[in-house]
């Protein structure tokens, strides 16, 4: 199998319980190979997960030359300057330079809900919408993308104001549901307390609800109480993956006859 061509590139979402890659279109915004995903391990340090990027590689046979990756931290040109849900030895870690060393191909980094938000203003719910556009990701976490009108304010972390003297996501998130043995129900109505703080703060144009938390929305979206106009991503849980590889092959976007906005590196 051969996979050369530009506009082919691998995409990765690390996250908290699983590690997701697939080959993706990045003209199209779509998946043109399985999606392939790997248990993170625990703990999820350096080590342990580059073991599992070289393996993801392997497996999905890329012989590409860029890869995209969504990592769930702060995320400045490469390098992490958080981890709440991962290894603590993370912190400070080039992780563009470790991947790019461990598997021979040029890794682009970023975090994973501003991925995923770049998916959805390109391929999704966010195409041509001006205003502020919020996307949160539920998952193990709490994690966001913001932008105004079309442009991305990097690493803003809406997963970590605090709600009932806790960071938000440790209220909210997906695995505070389950942790808490919450129906959908019962986890929609913190879930829109938080939507209420969004609000209070940033006036949101629209949110999108992302990662894999949304693949519940038809369990949930009826019994969220909020006047905010909230979505589902078009994307689901592989906005992340086709985000981080579009990301990656800045030759593609850079000459797309509508410039689009939504990733400017810093
Ligand atoms: C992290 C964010 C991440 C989110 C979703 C949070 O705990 O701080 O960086 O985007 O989880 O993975």
């Amino acid at each position: 199998m051969s996979h050369t061509h530009i506009q082919i590139v691998l995409g990765i979402d690390v996250g908290a319980s699983g590690i997701k890659g697939a080959l993706v279109d990045v003209q199209q915004g779509a998946l043109v190979s399985e999606r392939l995903r790997l248990p993170t391990p625990q703990p999820a340090t350096p080590k342990t997960v580059t073991k599992v990027i070289v393996e993801l590689v392997e497996k999905l046979e890329y012989d590409g030359d860029v890869v995209g990756c969504g990592f769930p931290a702060i995320i400045k040109k490469g390098v992490a300057w958080s981890a709440a849900n991962i290894s603590k030895k993370w912190i400070g870690q080039d992780v563009e330079a470790l991947f790019s060393e461990a598997t021979g191909k040029r890794f682009t980094v970023l975090n994973d809900a501003d991925a995923a938000g770049i998916a959805e203003m390109r391929f999704g719910k966010g195409i041509g919408h001006e205003g502020t556009v919020i996307l949160i990701t539920i998952g193990s976490g709490l994690g966001s993308a913001v932008f105004t009108d079309g442009h991305l304010v990097r690493n803003t972390e809406l997963g970590h104001f605090y709600l009932h003297n806790m960071p938000a996501e440790q209220y909210a998130s997906n695995h505070a549901r389950k942790r808490d043995g919450l129906s959908w129900k019962e986890w929609a109505k913190r879930f829109s307390e938080y939507l209420h703080h969004l609000d209070r703060l940033f006036s949101p144009d629209l949110v999108i609800l992302g990662g894999g938390g949304s693949k519940k929305w038809e369990e949930f979206h009826k019994h969220l109480k909020t006047k905010l106009k909230v979505v589902p991503a078009t994307l689901g849980n592989e906005a992340g993956i086709i985000g981080a590889a579009w990301c990656a092959r800045p030759e593609i976007w850079r000459t797309t006859a509508v410039p689009p906005r939504a990733h400017q590196r810093i």
